[in-house]
């Protein structure tokens, strides 16, 4: 059984537009008007324990919409939701003590309170055993690094510690699994490299799964088996980022520098696309053929000092999906 079930599931807001240009007295007369957005609109999709799922889609497309009805915090206008066999709606109790949500953009934690006393309080909360929570702790301070500021309020943490912070307080109560909302967002590179880190050692370790949101490619390369691309609140695509990339950019680069002015030949399955001087570029498919067996062709019939394979851009291709199902969508 998959440990998230997701089906036909739509959210709608209603979106009330106040009259702009009439009198305080006059603008209580006319009804404001109300259209309705559909900000996630017939999702389905099952994702199995011990997955790192890469939730992904442009500005507005519905992911953090999602991500609050799989923890409960919106209700669904329509479609069906199941966490752990349970509806995070109708089993709010038993859902949350499963799993553990981070907004990157706004803390969890308590602003006042020291960043130990919030993990106390937590304690209490989910009456978690002494020993459990030292052996818990342990490890969030191993991977997390966060005795250093573990007794400064939580209101005079970095960006990056106050992150570290707020993962760490997700991870308490040993969820089994992790929703994330950008948790590397406006972090450093450091910072970022050891959020990814946490993420794979809780994922390796404790078979934990994890869903996250990101616009940063890095972590989905770093982190993500599988992802969920969603558009305009449906999902446009669904596979490893290998196999969307592929499917979209299956164009890869073989540059060749040569020793000197040669005949360039054809090639029955690559095409030469550009020649500079004694810089030449075959444009090949990698369903066509490999790498190395294009090598060995040209090698042997043109004289090659230097040579390099250039994989498509996985910042364009995305892009692409972006592009070219939000027009789908939207007409
Ligand atoms: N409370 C709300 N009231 C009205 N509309 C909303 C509300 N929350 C979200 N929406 C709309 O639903 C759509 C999806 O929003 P959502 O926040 O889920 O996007 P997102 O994919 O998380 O985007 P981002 O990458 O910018 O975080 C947007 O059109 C947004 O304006
Ligand atoms: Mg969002």
């Amino acid at each position: 059984m998959a440990i998230i079930e997701v089906k036909d599931l739509v959210k709608e807001f209603v979106v009330v537009r106040k009259k702009t240009g009439l009198s305080g007295a006059l603008r209580s007369l006319i009804k404001p008007e109300k259209s309705i957005v559909r900000g996630v609109d017939g999702l389905s999709f099952d994702i199995e324990q011990g997955d790192i799922v890469g939730y992904i889609g442009p500005n507005g497309a519905g992911k953090s919409t999602t991500i609050k009805m799989l923890t409960g915090i919106l209700h669904p206008t329509e479609g069906d939701i199941r966490v752990c066999g349970l509806s995070p709606q109708k089993e709010r109790k038993a859902v949350v003590r499963q799993l553990g949500v981070v907004f990157g953009q706004r803390t969890q934690l308590y602003w006042d309170l020291r960043l130990g006393e919030t993990f106390e309080l937590l304690k209490r909360i989910y009456r978690i055993e002494a020993r459990r929570f030292a052996n818990t702790m342990d490890v969030l301070h191993e991977v997390l690094r966060i005795r250093d500021f573990i007794d400064t309020p939580v209101r005079q943490l970095s960006l990056g510690q106050r992150m570290r912070g707020d993962l760490a307080a997700a991870m308490i109560h040993e969820p089994s699994v992790l929703f994330l909302d950008e948790p590397t967002i406006g972090l450093d590179a450091e910072a970022k490299h050891a959020v990814r880190q946490f993420i794979l050692t809780m994922n390796r370790e404790r078979r934990m799964t994890v869903v996250l949101t990101t616009h940063d490619l890095d972590d989905v390369e770093f982190l993500c088996s599988r992802l969920l691309v969603v558009n305009h609140g449906k999902l446009v695509e669904d596979g490893p980022l290998d196999d969307i990339v592929g499917k979209l950019a299956p164009h890869r680069l073989l540059v060749i520098e040569l020793d000197r002015e040669a005949t360039l030949p054809d090639h029955d399955r690559a095409n030469l696309v550009r020649q500079e001087g004694l810089k030449v570029w075959y444009r090949f498919d990698k369903s066509d053929i490999t790498a190395s067996e294009l090598i060995a062709d040209l090698s042997a019939k043109l004289p090659i000092r230097d040579l390099s394979v250039q994989e498509p851009d996985i910042e364009d291709a995305i892009r692409q999906v972006y592009r070219t199902t939000g027009q789908e969508a939207a007409g």
